[in-house]
Parts: structure tokens; C-alpha cells; sequence
């Protein structure tokens, strides 16, 4: 077995709609009422959650957001591209991995309602990521973008949404 199908059995990875897999690593015991959050949580949230995040090159991550900021921890593996498009409009990537002497980071934070994918640098190869959220992750705060709905916002970036979503 490759390193990467051994780390989805070890790490007890499952697959996840956007692509790749996870598992979640934490979630707080403790809770945040809904009255103390923004209008846009619908219920109850953890403090904060985290996962392990799995992508194989010849998958990626399609575009979806989420309702909070999500921090990106490289782990091992091949570096990763981040793609993003903020609410604006503007198309931005960086890349996750440990060369941080040629402009790869260790950490990255993605901003709240950013569309944002994923892809695997090198060929034949994986990622091994963490992605950390507060308030804690729930499906509730995550939207899937849908390509020609995303074409219509963004028309400019007509390539790279048809390249990170599926349908
Ligand atoms: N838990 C399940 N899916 C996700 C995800 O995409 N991000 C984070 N941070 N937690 C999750």
C-alpha cells in the first residue's frame, strides 16, 4: 500500500464531499450559544474544531465555503495550492508546504465566505493537512459551490472554477 492509502487507514480518514479525506482531530467540549454569534450561524457551535485533511494528486478540492476563518497546517507530503476567490472577486493562491525559504508556508489562514479549493503540486503524490475552525466546524456553514452558478459571479475566473468543481 502507498503512503497515502496507509495514512487513510491509519488515521481512519473518510471521504470528504469537497474531495479528499478527513477525519476530525478536536472538537471543545465547550459551546457557543447561538445568540452570541453572527446572524449567519443557525444553532449551536464548539468553541472550535479540527481536522486531518488527505488530497491525492489526482483529486482536488473543489470550491466551497464556509462561515468562519479556516487555518491550514501543512504536515507532510507534497506541497499544496490553495486557490481562492474573496467575495470581491479577486483570485489569489499560495502554497502550503515546509520550503518556506521559496515562499511555501506552513500555515495559512483562509477568510471567512472565500470560495477556496485545492490541489496537489506534485504528480503522482499526496497531501497531508490540518485544518482548524472557530467556531467549530458544522455542515450547516458550508456551501459547495455549484460551477455555473460560480461562473456567473466570477465570469473572470470562468478556468479555474471549471478546473475545482464538479457539477
Ligand atoms: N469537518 C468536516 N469538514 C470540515 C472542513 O472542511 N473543515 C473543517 N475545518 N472541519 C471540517
Amino acid at each position: 500500500m502507498n503512503r497515502a492509502d496507509l495514512l487513510i487507514k491509519e488515521l481512519n480518514l473518510s471521504e470528504h464531499p469537497e474531495g479528499g479525506y478527513f477525519k476530525e482531530t478536536y472538537r471543545s467540549d465547550g459551546i457557543i450559544i447561538s445568540h452570541h454569534l453572527s446572524m449567519e450561524f443557525n444553532g449551536n457551535r464548539a468553541y472550535g474544531t479540527s481536522i486531518y485533511f488527505l488530497l491525492k494528486s489526482n483529486s482536488f478540492s473543489a470550491f466551497h465555503k464556509i462561515n468562519q476563518d479556516e487555518i491550514w497546517h501543512f504536515h507532510e507530503g507534497s506541497p499544496v495550492r490553495i486557490h481562492q476567490i474573496s467575495p470581491r472577486g479577486e483570485y489569489t493562491s499560495v502554497v502550503l508546504g515546509s520550503d518556506v525559504l521559496n515562499k511555501q508556508q506552513f500555515q495559512h489562514v483562509v477568510p471567512a465566505n472565500y470560495w477556496f479549493g485545492a490541489t496537489v503540486e506534485n504528480k503522482d503524490n499526496y497531501t497531508l493537512v490540518g485544518c482548524t475552525v472557530s467556531p467549530g466546524f458544522d455542515f450547516d456553514d458550508f456551501t459547495l459551490a455549484k460551477r455555473a452558478e460560480l461562473i456567473s459571479l466570477f465570469p473572470e475566473h470562468q478556468e479555474i472554477i471549471s478546473t475545482l468543481t464538479n457539477s
